[in-house]
């Protein structure tokens, strides 16, 4: 999962994503991390844990990192939480990288409207709220296609 600082969107979307598949019994390994390195070692956005608790979920022990040259090489997928990410990830994907499996995150869900997972960090408690919602939705609709995909693997 693939945000801009690594400390509002892609915590939220790693952390959703992990809980679904464990509902859904799909074993695999859910990190986040964004194109940015502003944030690094910090923890996430206060609205983002915020968000977080009052869904059950506790993102406070993460911390920020920036993507690396080998996330390319250790996940099936990368999925970027917008368009800008996803132009910025293909942009620094080492040479021999396959790119197939990098989407946007919406995309990938099947989720048309919106494309993008809206930036809420110049936003308020109500915009992260929104894209809780738009992350749930979407890690759910996306259990089917990795649970396939698991199934293909093996
Ligand atoms: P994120 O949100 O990409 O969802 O973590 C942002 C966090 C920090 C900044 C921008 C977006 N920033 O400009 O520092």
């Amino acid at each position: 999962m693939v945000c801009l600082g690594n400390i509002c969107r892609s915590p939220l979307a790693e952390t959703i994503l992990q809980r679904e598949l464990a509902v859904h019994g799909i074993p695999a390994t859910v990190d986040s991390c964004g194109t940015g390195n502003w944030h690094s070692g910090e923890a996430p956005d206060r609205r983002a844990m915020q968000v977080a608790q009052s869904n059950g979920i506790d993102i406070s022990m993460l911390r920020a990192r920036q993507l690396t040259a080998e996330d390319y090489q250790r996940f099936d997928f990368i999925f970027a939480m917008d368009r800008a990410n996803y132009n910025d990830i293909i942009e620094r994907a080492p040479i021999g990288t396959r790119t197939e499996h990098i989407h946007l995150f919406l995309d990938y869900a099947k989720i048309v409207s919106p494309r993008d997972v809206p930036d809420p960090y110049y936003g308020n408690i109500a915009d992260f709220h929104r894209v809780y919602q738009l992350l749930e939705d979407a890690s759910h609709r996306i259990i089917p296609l990795l649970r396939d995909y698991g199934a293909e693997g093996s």
